[in-house]
């Protein structure tokens, strides 16, 4: 069993590298061989929407070390992934390596199916961080790994996160979870859920559709809002959720493989319509 910790902030010593290390150190207790690794120590570029990856299922003709990282998780049996939290929600770093992850997700890849994954983000200001683990959520369940918890772990400053001792004792259990969920051969969500958790996310944040309709933005499932006098909670559909593989394979052969013919067939009339927008290119002057 090999665990492997995946460090989103360039801050080296910083506190998502000390709570990667914390869960690292239980998943080592527990018996597992563990390694950590800095996304910052890649060269990940941004996805340049060629779509070659999803049209021709070849690998991604950018030529940086995205591949690389990709393959690097498949050799490990279990993720523990820490992000710091940049304006509310994960550092970039992190979207711009899933934003590269399609073809691993559709093309060639796939392969971390239902593997654990622990998930931590941390942050100065409890409340300034809505969109950190909903967005490591969506990382992880894109990717095809089952969470088995998450939480926020609170410190300004590098190192400070000490201070929050409840929450990297959390890490170090965490990190041991993992690695008892992956001797069991199947991992499962031990976190804690509100009577709102999406059931496969586990997250809160939802949209709301109408008056009494929710949806997971995440996992595309939704549900309808309850009440009774003993309080309120959704009752989800029981639909798949968009991450399972049958339904990302659905997706990619039925929503966007058949853009491409019709882009085609479309191409001239589309360029004929476009000619004022090409023709239309304000230029910007610096003011300062
Ligand atoms: C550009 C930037 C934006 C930040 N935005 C937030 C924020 O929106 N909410 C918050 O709670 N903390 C925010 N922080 C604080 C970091 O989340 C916090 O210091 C975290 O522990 C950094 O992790 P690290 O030491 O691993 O880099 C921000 C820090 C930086 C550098």
């Amino acid at each position: 069993m090999n665990v492997l910790g995946l460090v989103c902030s360039y801050r080296k010593m910083g506190n998502t590298e000390i709570a990667v290390k914390e869960a690292l150190m239980g998943a080592q207790e527990a018996g597992a061989e563990v390694a950590m690794i800095r996304l910052t120590d890649y060269r990940i570029e941004p996805c340049r929407g060629c779509m070659s990856c999803v049209f021709k299922k070849t690998e991604c003709p950018v030529q940086d070390e995205a591949h690389r990282l990709y393959r690097i998780l498949v050799d490990y049996d279990a993720l523990i992934l820490g992000t710091p939290t940049y304006i509310l929600g994960p550092t970039g770093l992190l979207k711009t390596l899933l934003d590269r992850g399609m073809g691993f997700m559709y093309g060639y890849g796939r392969g971390l199916e239902g593997r654990p994954a622990l998930s931590m983000a941390t942050a100065g200001i409890p409340g300034w961080e809505p969109y950190a683990l909903p967005i490591n959520a969506l990382f992880l369940r894109a990717l095809g790994y089952t969470i088995v918890d998450q939480f926020m772990v609170y410190g300004q400053g590098p190192g400070e996160v000490v201070y929050h001792e409840e929450a990297i004792m959390r890490a170090r259990k965490g990190g041991k979870t993992v690695v008892e969920q992956l001797s069991k051969g199947k991992a499962e969500y031990l976190g804690e859920e509100t009577p709102y958790s999406c059931p496969y996310c586990h997250n809160t944040l939802l949209l709301f559709l109408d008056e009494e309709r929710v949806k997971c933005p995440n996992c595309g499932i939704v549900g309808k809002l309850r009440t009774n006098g003993q309080g309120h909670w959704v009752e989800w559909e029981k639909t798949p959720n968009r991450w399972i593989e049958k339904e990302v394979i659905w997706h990619f052969e039925h929503q966007v493989l058949p853009s491409g013919p019709r882009f085609m067939k479309r191409r001239r009339e589309i360029r004929e319509k476009t000619v004022h927008y090409r023709q239309f290119s304000p230029p910007c002057t610096e003011k300062s």
